[in-house]
């Protein structure tokens, strides 16, 4: 596959989604072939999970069955959006991937970061992300920025209690240490203008370090 698969992970309230917005069109206005999209779901199957596995009235939700869940949803969405683009050589860049599971199912519901590894190896066979960009967020200062955007829906995860969220931070951590290769940590306590600048750089340092060439 000749494109190039990024992902941004990070706690809530990290401003993940804005900043891969405002990314995304600074790399198109260097006439880079750029997708965005977004786990849980991206394509309609899996945006029927999300739906599902987001909805607050589920309170019975199973640990087990909710991390099978995001597996199921990332291979579709995997199949469906992501591989076909990396195959034209596309720029793909996902909000949230396989480390998510691992922090949030993995460590956080501790399930076993290494079990979740496994069964989100099933799922997406060997397309592993070749960055990840994980926005660095004291858990309190994220949840501050979201209970201050009031036009965000609150999820069944929101509503977890900061211990949770806690643990969320600390199984990043050890990913982080994990994969330090593909994992680069960026702090994101800064003024979000600051933390894009961060984040864009990292990119097309990346970028220019791994130019695709045909043949
Ligand atoms: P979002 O708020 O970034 O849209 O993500 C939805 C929620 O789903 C967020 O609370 C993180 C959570 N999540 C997991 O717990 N495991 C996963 O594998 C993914 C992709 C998301």
């Amino acid at each position: 596959m000749t494109g190039h698969f990024i992902t941004m992970e990070g706690g809530e309230g990290a401003g993940k989604t804005t900043i891969l917005h405002r990314v995304s069109k600074r790399l198109q206005e260097l006439g880079l072939d750029v997708i965005t999209t977004r786990e849980p779901g991206g394509i309609e199957i899996s945006e029927q999970i999300r739906h599902i596995i987001l909805d607050p009235a589920q309170t019975a939700m199973d640990g087990r069955t909710e991390a099978l869940l995001y597996a199921a949803a990332r291979r579709q969405h995997l199949v469906e959006r992501v591989i076909p683009a990396l195959e034209q050589g596309k720029l793909v860049l996902c909000d949230r991937f396989i480390d998510s599971s691992l922090a949030y199912q993995g460590y956080a519901r501790g399930l076993g970061i290494d079990e979740v590894f496994a069964i989100n190896e099933f799922a997406v066979q060997d397309c592993m992300p070749n960055l990840t960009l994980l926005l660095d967020i004291e858990p309190r200062e994220g949840l501050n920025r979201i209970s201050a955007n009031k036009e965000r829906e609150q999820n069944r995860l929101d509503l977890e209690k900061m211990t949770f969220h806690e643990q969320v931070y600390e199984g990043y951590n050890l990913i982080a240490k994990q994969f330090p290769k593909r994992i680069h940590r960026i702090n994101a306590n800064d003024h979000i203008d600051e933390v894009e600048q961060a984040v864009y750089e990292n990119i097309t340092h990346y970028l220019k370090n791994n130019e695709r060439r045909e043949g």
